[in-house]
């Protein structure tokens, strides 16, 4: 287990709630993380105000001012390098990146991603899935790798869908689920319990079948060997 907390760079590009819900959880000792900076490639991001407001250190990289994606991308490597962080988290950053830039970062690199992947990847998931016919939607926590929306999956939180659903209900509700799984996953990361290797997530030293389930705030698919672990501290340990 590391004993000393995850240096993390957090990369937005809107909203920032679940950099917010990253950012409390590490600041209150339940998230075994550190938030080093917050970077958005959106000067008006509202996230880059609530995290300034809480003490991080705050840089925007406006990809507008680039002529290309990958001349964008290698100057915000460059600056996320110079935090020398162990985990980069992707919430709400809406840029495709290259291979080169997700190369850098493979195996300590994650998104969350609003549906339960490999469902639906890129936009509109939420009206995709109502479109389908779906009765359960949700979101995913994955490695990032060179396949958009494509790494793999460790954990998934799932909501149901209900009859009259619209895209905003749905959206809502699962996004009352993400802040607590972003927080899982990052915790885990932090705490050395989940990894990357061979394009496999790992968790507790198993090769992951398939992700962990989080419903209701309780997890699926863990050997009851692990449990206690995986729930001992962090944001699941407060419940
Ligand atoms: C979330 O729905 C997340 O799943 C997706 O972008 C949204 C970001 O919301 N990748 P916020 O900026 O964290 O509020």
């Amino acid at each position: 287990m590391n004993a000393s907390k995850a240096r993390t760079v957090v990369l937005i590009s809107g909203r920032g709630s679940n950099m917010s819900s990253l950012l409390t959880a590490s600041q209150n000792g339940s998230c075994h993380i550190d938030i080093a900076a917050v970077i958005s490639n959106r000067p008006l991001a509202p996230g880059l105000q609530s995290a300034a407001q809480a003490g991080v250190a705050t840089e925007c990289i406006d990809h507008t001012e680039f002529d290309s994606r990958a001349s964008f991308d290698a100057s915000l490597a460059e600056r996320i390098t110079s935090y020398e962080p162990e985990l980069v988290i992707l919430a709400g950053f809406m840029r495709i990146l290259t291979p080169e830039f997700t190369r850098q970062f493979e195996g300590r690199m994650l998104n969350i991603h609003p549906s339960l992947l490999p469902k639906y990847p890129g936009l509109n998931t939420h009206q995709r899935a109502i479109d389908a016919g779906d009765t359960e939607h949700g979101a995913s926590v994955h490695f990032v790798t060179a396949e958009l929306d494509g790494g793999p999956v460790a954990v998934q939180s799932v909501v149901p869908v209900l009859k009259g659903d619209n895209a905003d209900s749905l959206a809502e509700r699962v996004l009352s689920t993400e802040h607590q799984l972003y927080t899982v996953a990052a915790d885990w990361f932090g705490r050395g319990l989940l990894k990357m290797a061979s394009n496999k997530g790992v968790l507790c030293e198993q090769n992951l079948k398939k992700p962990v389930i989080l419903r209701n705030a309780q997890l699926e698919g863990v050997e009851p060997v692990w449990h206690k672990l995986l729930t001992s501290a962090g944001p699941l340990a407060q419940q």
